[in-house]
């Protein structure tokens, strides 16, 4: 497999509106990279493009340093698997998985004895004489996973391939897809709009709005230091302070209003502050700083926890408690939003 670079790519269809504006990541060897985001971004849009299938406006994509945006589609060795698995319905499973080798003038006896061994890895091996619309939508993208492995593509392109499966085949099929990029060391570049899915499975997350990149790390920052207010709302930051950048004099206050919010360092710059639902306190005890008088005007149940709206003199806040109390509308409550808790955000 190979290192992918993507530089500066933008696209427009009607030579007016840019879809993509100047987007710039890189994907190296062995890497599981997301592009996530909301229906209409331009994740299929950029995926097309590297995978050779329509042509960029202007920018570049690499592969292993070199330049392959004018390379046609047939000669970039890279899988793909798309939502709708696009089998051919007159193949046969076997055929199917075959086709891309068939097409590279491999020798029959190497053809089979591929084929075969792809058909155990994936699971596929009793299915082998089937036709495409005898088998379950699982199967049938278990195929087209097969089918796009089987050439050893340097690169696996995947555009929402789980998205049409039943919510427990998806778990399922996302376990396969993880276990046979370790195994098989893929590079891996994987579109969906789930997050969960997403963080769940990827090294790292491309975060796209409006045809730009709002944010590109691995999980795990992005979930702790979402950059913008989209990214932070993508992942259930709920809440938004707006605050006055440099409003106190010493390092560790900003004013939120005419509040002063006690904060951590970085967030002296920020213009928004933001905190989970789950990391708000009401009614603590002792409470000495960030705690104020709220009241709560509504209430939903979350299974192991209930969701409350609460109105405060700094707005309405969305707080999560444990199911052990439950409050009501209209209850007086005071909220304390830990300092530690708070994070900053640029835009
Ligand atoms: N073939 C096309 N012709 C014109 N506009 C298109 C075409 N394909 C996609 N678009 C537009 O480009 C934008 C991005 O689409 P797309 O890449 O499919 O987004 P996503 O995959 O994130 O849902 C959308 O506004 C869409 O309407
Ligand atoms: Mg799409």
């Amino acid at each position: 497999m190979a290192d992918l670079e993507v530089q500066n790519l933008a696209k427009s269809y009607d030579g007016k509106t840019k879809v993509l504006k100047d987007i710039s990541f890189s994907v190296k060897n062995g890497e599981f990279v997301s592009i996530l985001g909301p229906s209409g971004c331009g994740k299929t849009t950029t995926l097309r493009i590297i995978a050779g299938l329509i042509p960029e406006t202007s920018g570049q994509v690499l592969v292993d340093n070199k330049d392959i945006t004018k390379v046609p589609v047939y000669k970039r060795n890279f899988g793909m698997v798309f939502q709708s698995y696009a089998l051919f319905p007159h193949l046969s499973v076997f055929e199917n998985v075959a086709f891309g080798l068939k097409t590279r003038k491999i020798a029959k006896s190497e053809i089979k004895e591929k084929v075969a061994a792809m058909l155990e890895l994936t699971g596929l091996s009793d299915l082998a004489d089937k036709f495409p619309a005898q088998l379950s939508g699982g199967q049938q993208q278990r195929v087209s996973l097969a089918r796009a492995l089987i050439i050893d593509p340097e690169l696996l392109l995947m555009d929402e391939p789980l998205s049409n499966l039943d919510a427990k085949l998806r778990l399922k099929m996302r376990e396969e897809i993880c276990r046979l990029q370790k195994k098989m060391k893929m590079t891996v570049l994987f579109v969906t709009h789930d997050q969960q899915e997403c963080f769940a499975i990827s090294d790292k997350v491309l975060i796209m709005k409006q045809g730009h990149i709002d944010q590109f790390d691995t999980p795990q920052t992005i979930f702790h230091h979402p950059r913008t207010e989209y990214v932070a709302r993508f992942i259930g930051y709920d809440n938004f302070v707006p605050v006055s950048p440099n409003s106190c004099q010493d390092n560790y206050h900003v004013k939120a209003g005419e509040t002063v919010l006690t904060t951590t360092e970085d967030c002296l710059n920020a213009k928004v502050l933001t905190i989970r639902p789950e990391n708000i306190v009401l009614d603590l005890k002792e409470a000495t700083q960030n705690t104020f008088d709220g009241k709560i005007i509504n209430r939903e149940y979350l299974g192991q926890s209930f969701k409350y709206t609460v109105e405060s003199k700094l707005g309405e806040f969305k707080v999560e408690e444990a199911r052990q109390k439950m409050r009501s509308s209209g209850d007086e409550v005071t909220l304390t939003l830990p300092a530690k808790h708070l994070h900053p955000l640029s835009e």
